[in-house]
């Protein structure tokens, strides 16, 4: 187990409980990819495995050799100009305008640990015991660059994570313009892709596909991961479902422009690759220089989609988010954003602080509008200084007064952009991103600032800085409303244009981490006009991220379905909001939006001094209840159930790794008529243990109150429309004949049904 080397026939055996990687260095010199998949014994050479054929019209490696075809093989990080005709992993142009190159294996090293990425967000180990590292150092000794392909797998995950990084050591002034983080050959493409898709305010949608001869491919060229694509695709079987079956999943820890596709070629084999997205990219190596990719995190899952999840849950929440804030508790927050947008002084917010105060609420967050002259978005962006005429103390005095209620307070920025309408757009035209020769694209009549350029980072910085120190601030909301269109940087040459994308979210990652090691105490959240940058990149430096501007309970259950895949739900941003909803004016019950919320960081956002004595009685529980489970909710296995994409309902779960108590939540959309009979199967629980089952009741269903049955002790469970169900069963019988889901059960009526639209169900089960 761990990274076996065969010195003597070359072969690289990456090799866990779960999950083996075999890599052969092939006779033209080059790293070849043999197999990954489940474990399998380990042997000195698998040379069947080299497979190869004579084709005609193949351009061979060797004169004479038919069969060595590049065009054929499965390698680890294919070449321009060798032979292959697929998309290459990389390429990388000589002076002459050549961009045939030939790397071939020199070296190569394995260590114990994982090595952190010079200015990258990556996973880390926190003890050498964690993981191997293995490094295959690749030389192309005619323009004297080495190129290292870095595999990491960890002991107890079925995980292994790949870079690639260039080092120059000759004196041709290169360029390299593709520089993939992984590529994987598979040997066939019977599979369907899986990737999250959507758009603004629908983001993640779940998205299947057969693979088909061609190429399949995923993207973003707008400067952030994106709403409309999350860097993240998987093969799957196509038999393979949430419990069973052959999955591989691939997630780039990359907040930028990225590319993730799959190559299903003529004789049956896929190649896979992600990456920065070679748009636009073109990075200079002059002598001595280099060049590391983002990392891209394989995880290999023999059981089914769910299992794949619960292990990127496991490591991006363990190992891929820091500091202070991975293991604690989250706040139960407020947020003013939709219960006042920018139309608030210090009145109002005092109002909503206090209120959300006496209902339990722990943090306030004040969101857009309260600096420079903001009152609607055409305005004020980069003036980061309060608003007095809103906030007569400014956000020294806001935070105080609502530190002295006794509870925390959060603060809302914008770092990476400047409004046309502001002091330091007119000061600093030449800090913005763009040609200023030619009109300017606006998007929310606001500009990308240039974070290429150092002091640009610093200013903002530094501004960010002055406010924090000066107030009581916990918490940071750190939005960015509109992608990067023309992309240019002012006054840097030629050269330094193809290298912009890729630096304006190193400037993004430098700010980050001089401000989460300037304030450790402060929870950061990301965001991007919603879920527009909901990935690892940002996971690494901001332990959540607000999942979409979409708050609608029954659409936050797609939106949230779709987001487990890869985030654990302690990275999931999730707020009930008001009703009519704001971007659907759907009017979703109360207790089921608070049901979609509890499955991630859970909050509120809207005037709660709106809301009716019975509604903020229902608001008191529903907090009562998060406080009571979140520390389970965050920490324990989730398993999705019934997928909202397929039809009316959908479903998941959180199980205790011992799988003595799970949570589960079921949503029904659109309201039957005459509705048969229906049962929920649960997952996560011990066959052999027999659970006691409580109801959550909504108090619109009739809670207690019905007098329906036994009623449970409310601090035992949190919530005091609990009730217990009148049967107990087996975790082998709620696993294969499900949770009885209608109202009446051997005459014994077991739960009070909700009725209407958007309704949710949510049971406790615990192992007597
Ligand atoms: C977009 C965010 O997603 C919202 O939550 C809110 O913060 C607005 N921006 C403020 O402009």
């Amino acid at each position: 187990m761990g990274i076996i080397v065969h010195e003597h026939s070359g072969v690289f055996h990456l090799q866990n409980r779960e999950l083996s990687y075999i890599i052969k260095i092939m006779p033209n010199g080059q790293p070849g990819q043999l197999y990954f998949g489940s474990a399998i014994r380990d042997r000195e050479d698998y040379p069947h495995l080299l497979e190869r054929g004579h084709r005609d019209m193949a351009p061979c490696t060797f004169d004479g050799d038919t069969t060595f075809s590049l065009e054929h093989l499965k390698q680890e990080y294919p070449s321009f100009g060798s032979g292959d005709m697929r998309y290459p992993a990389y390429e990388l142009e000589r002076e002459n305008g050549s961009r045939i190159t030939y790397f071939k294996y020199k070296s190569h090293s394995v260590y114990k640990g994982k090595p952190a990425l010079k200015d990258l967000p990556a996973v880390y180990t926190e003890s050498e015991e964690e993981a191997s590292t293995l490094e295959l150092h690749l030389e192309d000794e005619v323009i004297h660059t080495e190129l290292i392909l870095r595999y990491t797998l960890f002991e107890e995950l079925p995980v292994i994570t790949r870079s690639a990084a260039f080092l120059h050591h000759g004196t041709e002034a290169l360029r390299l313009t593709r520089a993939m983080s992984l590529n994987l050959d598979l040997p066939d493409s019977r599979y369907d892709m899986v990737d999250l898709a959507g758009a603004s305010l629908r983001e993640r949608y779940v998205d299947i596909h057969k693979l088909h001869q061609g190429v399949q491919s995923i993207h973003s060229m707008r400067g952030h991961s994106s709403h409309q694509y999350n860097p993240f695709i998987a093969l799957k079987r196509e038999n393979t479902d949430e419990h069973t079956g052959e999955v591989i999943g691939i997630s780039l820890v990359y907040s930028g422009n990225f590319l993730a596709q799959a190559e299903a070629d003529t004789m049956g084999t896929v190649r896979v690759m992600a990456g920065i997205h070679p748009q636009g990219f073109s990075w200079p190596l002059k002598a001595g220089e280099s060049f590391q990719t983002p990392e891209a995190v394989m995880v290999y899952s023999a059981k089914g989609l769910n299992y794949m999840s619960q292990v990127y849950h496991k490591l991006y929440r363990t190992r891929l988010a820091r500091g202070r804030w991975r293991d604690r508790e989250r706040p139960i927050l407020i947020n003013n954003w939709e219960a006042t947008y920018m139309d608030f002084d210090e009145e109002k917010i005092l109002a909503i602080a206090k209120k959300a105060h006496d209902l339990g609420i722990e943090l306030f967050v004040l969101d857009d509008g309260w600096f420079g002259k903001r009152d609607d978005d055409t305005s004020s962006l980069g003036d980061w200084y309060p608003n007095l005429e809103k906030l007569p103390e400014g956000i020294k005095g806001i935070s105080e007064k609502i530190a002295d209620m006794g509870m925390q307070f959060g603060l809302w920025f914008e770092p990476e952009m400047v409004s046309r309408r502001s002091e330091l757009c007119k000061a600093r035209p030449d800090w913005i991103l763009g040609s200023t020769d030619r009109p300017l694209c606006c998007g929310r009549h606001q500009y990308v600032l240039d974070f290429s350029k150092e002091e640009v980072v610093d200013y903002i910085g530094s501004r960010m800085e002055e406010i924090i120190k000066n107030s009581r601030i916990s918490y940071i909301k750190w939005d960015m409303n509109r992608s990067i269109s023309d992309l240019f940087s002012a006054g840097r040459d030629r050269e330094y244009q193809g290298t912009v994308y890729h630096r304006q979210i190193l400037g993004v990652y430098k700010l980050y981490e001089r401000l989460t090691q300037a304030f450790p105490h402060i929870l950061f959240e990301s965001c991007a006009s919603g879920g527009g940058r909901f990935d690892p990149g940002m996971l690494y430096y901001a332990p959540q991220a607000w999942a979409s501007d979409d708050t609608d309970g029954a659409e936050r259950v797609k939106i949230q379905y779709g987001t487990s895949y890869v985030y654990p739900l302690s990275s999931i941003g999730s707020h009930v909001s008001a009703i009519p909803n704001h971007q659907t004016f759907r009017k979703v019950p109360l207790f089921s939006r608070a049901a979609a919320a509890y499955f991630g960081t859970f909050g509120y956002e809207l005037d709660l001094n709106l809301l009716t004595e019975k509604e903020q009685q229902e608001v008191r529980e529903q907090v009562r209840f998060m406080k009571a489970q979140r520390c389970f909710l965050h920490s324990g296995t989730f398993y999705r159930l019934e997928s909202p994409f397929e039809g009316n309902e959908a479903a998941w779960l959180v199980a205790s790794t011992d799988g003595r108590k799970a949570i589960a939540a079921y949503f029904r959309f659109l309201q039957p008529v005459n509705i048969g009979y229906s049962r929920l199967k649960l997952a996560g629980l011990d066959p052999d243990l027999e659970y006691r089952i409580t109801e959550y009741g909504s108090p619109d269903a009739g809670g207690p109150a019905s007098g329906l049955g036994p009623e449970v002790r409310s601090e035992a469970v949190g919530c005091e429309n609990a009730r217990l169900c009148p049967y107990t069963a087996y975790g082998d019988e709620l696993m294969s004949i499900g949770l009885i889901l209608s109202d009446y059960a051997n005459g014994v009526r077991t739960s009070p049904v909700p009725q209407g639209d958007f309704q949710a169900r949510l049971f406790l089960l615990e192992a007597l």
